[in-house]
């Protein structure tokens, strides 16, 4: 049998960033919707619920919750909103929020069309980019999931206001990150705008200071997802320092963004110990994260950390892939051979 190739196959793509500077401009972009649901975060519905006068289906934000029962529980909260194949979802909360609901809207009726309104610092500048959604499965975080882009991920700093501190510098390690893989420039200038910030409350200044530098970081995850969506080659920068801080958040259950500033820091050691980088860069690193108030150093044996990072899913055969820098702004990666790992970072924590 002669098989007919006549007909063209069209593919939604591209990464969409947005911003604006009120959460009421949001409204008008949804205008010609005919039915919008809303899947919002409760503590950002109790902050922010008014600017969405759509049916919200409230969730906990929880590592717990981002499962697939959870789903299933969202998914019949959709049904009774009516949500058909030509609603529009949107997602309003931190990266746990639009991680669930990008999944939910993703194989919802097999795909429904959606947007995102990240309110943390670290949902703006990483998680609701890229279109990775997912949930956490038989003690895996983010195993089962899609990779499916919204039609647009809105940024609006206003929201950022009222993040608890912790929260915020979660979103600096990640922002940072994006800086040493791709911008040299901002990351001095943001990193030394950022100084000793962790000591005070956030201040309205601060959020208007910080918020184009969150936008770049933003759009330099934007541009490498544009380049390589499915991570077959550059995409794999944007893990810099994780493979450490996966294996330090589950020794010592630090936040994700410490472990990140300290899985960053480690990461630009090893690259000065394999003369991928010299030490004056390693050190200029440090201090930036130091100047911000975060940790840069593990408290956990080298041995243990190995360990875990070999349970670490970027394994391949006997190598761990692991993202190095070359300089600030430039990053490679290279595979590390799991029987020297331990060696190799004995002294790096
Ligand atoms: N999909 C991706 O590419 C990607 C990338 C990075 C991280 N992630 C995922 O993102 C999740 C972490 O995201 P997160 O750090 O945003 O966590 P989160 O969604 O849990 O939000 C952090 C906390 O801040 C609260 N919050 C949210 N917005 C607020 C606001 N404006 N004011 C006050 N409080 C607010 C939330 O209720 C929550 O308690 C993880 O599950 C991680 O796996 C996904």
């Amino acid at each position: 049998m002669e098989l007919n190739f006549n007909f063209v196959v069209t593919m939604e793509n591209s990464v969409k960033l947005l911003s604006c500077f009120s959460p009421d401009e949001i409204e008008p972009l949804l205008s010609r919707e005919r039915h919008v649901v809303v899947i919002i975060d409760s503590k950002v519905k109790q902050l922010y619920g008014s600017y969405f006068p759509y049916t919200q289906i409230e969730i906990d934000a929880s590592e717990k919750n981002k499962s697939l029962e959870n789903l299933a529980v969202i998914a019949g909260k959709l049904m009774d909103a009516g949500t058909d194949r030509d609603s529009f979802i949107l997602a309003v909360g931190g990266g746990i929020t639009t991680d669930i609901a990008g999944f939910a809207a993703s194989v919802y009726f097999r795909g429904v069309r959606f947007g995102f309104v990240p309110t943390t610092l670290l949902a703006q500048v990483d998680a609701s980019i890229g279109g990775k959604n997912g949930v956490n499965s038989n003690g895996y975080k983010n195993i089962l999931g899609t990779i499916t882009q919204p039609q647009f991920t809105l940024l609006c700093p206003a929201f950022l206001q009222t993040l608890p501190m912790e929260e915020f510098l979660g979103g600096v390690s990640e922002m940072l990150k994006a800086f040493v893989i791709a911008d040299t420039d901002s990351f001095f200038k943001s990193s030394t705008l950022l100084s000793g910030i962790s000591k005070r409350k956030l201040q309205k200044e601060d959020i208007q200071t910080i918020a184009p530098y969150a936008q770049k970081a933003a759009s330099i995850k934007a541009a490498i997802v544009e380049r390589d969506m499915y991570e077959k080659g550059e995409r794999k920068h944007l893990n810099l320092g994780h493979t450490f801080a996966h294996a330090l958040e589950k020794h010592t259950g630090m936040p994700h963004g410490q472990a990140v500033a300290i899985g960053i820091c480690m990461a630009a050691r090893l690259s000065a110990k394999l003369s991928l980088l010299s030490d004056n860069e390693a050190n200029k690193i440090e201090e930036a994260f130091t100047g911000i108030g975060l940790e840069t150093h593990s408290s956990v044996p080298a041995r243990l950390l190995a360990k875990a990072m070999v349970m670490d899913k970027k394994k391949s055969g006997d190598n761990i892939s692991f993202v190095l820098i070359e300089r600030i702004g430039k990053c490679v990666t290279r595979p590390v051979n799991i029987y020297t790992l331990e060696e190799l970072i004995y002294d790096l924590s």
